[in-house]
């Protein structure tokens, strides 16, 4: 395939995709909600390198935001970003609306849950934010029924609840993580970084710098996590963050960290109208 094709229905994207697999071809799924930066065509790059034909899709899913979030508010740029694919050599873009995935109503529509990963972190400041995630995450495979699909590892915690459906609900795909993309002075890219005002954007650094505090002070043989945490919260508060949490984490499952395990430093903030998320690894 060489130019891009848009489909908005499943129907069409599923023949699209069912004429490329009868001729043995190896699917890449990059699931997006569009206002596409760097750090998505990382995940089309990483797709590109290792599959035949590769479907971005684009799609606001209501079903993950919750009441009085930024669903309305989410940004929407579907000319601009069926440019950027185009040029990025992606060959299907599946961009349904909302009735083309909830056809019975979101309020009718059966979702998946995995509580003990989707109930922390920034499951308890978004209820029913992750549930949404996996359900439209689990339709989007059965629909594009990718041999890959990619996701960013800014959001860390959405990677492993995929990881984590995809095998327990057996499903052939491969889930691979890819790392953070970051502007120059170190805040991670997101469609939301729109919300911030200069004075904001010149703050929202400091996320990093923190999340790297914590990491050096653990890599230098800090063992009280704790300490390090809440002079990260300090901090960060000083700086005009309303911090949800900062919790250094076991990196394979989010639960507590032991004495041992490669470690996850996460954080979720906000500053104006602008909730950030962000994260880094410490091995050990
Ligand atoms: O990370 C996102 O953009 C979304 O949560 C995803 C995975 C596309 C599901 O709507």
């Amino acid at each position: 395939m060489s130019e891009l094709t848009t489909h908005n229905s499943i129907q069409g994207i599923r023949s699209a995709i069912g004429a490329a697999r009868v001729k043995g071809k190896r699917i890449g799924l990059v699931p997006t909600m569009g206002s596409l930066h760097d750090g998505h065509l990382d995940l089309v790059r990483a797709a590109r390198a290792n599959n035949d034909v590769v479907v971005v899709s684009i799609f606001v899913n209501p079903l993950q935001f919750g009441p009085g979030e930024d669903f309305d508010a989410y940004p929407r740029s579907l000319a601009e970003d069926q440019q950027k694919l185009g040029d990025a050599g992606v060959d299907l873009l599946f961009a349904p609306g909302v009735e083309a995935m909830y056809p019975d109503g979101q309020e009718h529509q059966a979702e998946v849950r995995l509580p003990s990963l989707t109930q922390i972190l920034c499951g308890e400041g978004r209820p029913g934010h992750f549930d949404g995630v996996g359900t439209v995450v689990l339709k989007l495979f059965n629909i594009c029924t990718p041999d890959n699909a990619y996701f960013g590892e800014k959001d860390y915690q959405q990677l492993l609840l995929i990881r984590t459906l995809a095998h327990q609900f057996d499903f052939p795909t491969r889930v691979h993580g890819v790392p953070t993309r970051r502007a120059d002075d170190g805040l991670a890219l997101s469609s939301r970084n729109q919300y911030l005002t200069d004075e904001q954007r010149a703050k929202a650094p400091l996320l990093q710098q923190t999340l790297q505090d914590i990491a050096h002070g653990i890599n230098a043989g800090a063992k009280q996590y704790d300490r390090l945490v809440q002079t990260g919260k300090l901090a960060l508060r000083a700086a005009g963050f309303d911090v949800e949490y900062l919790e250094v984490r076991d990196a394979a499952t989010l639960g507590e960290a032991g004495a041992t395990g490669d470690l996850r430093i996460m954080v979720a903030a906000n500053i104006g109208r602008a909730r950030l998320i962000d994260n880094i690894g410490v091995e050990r």
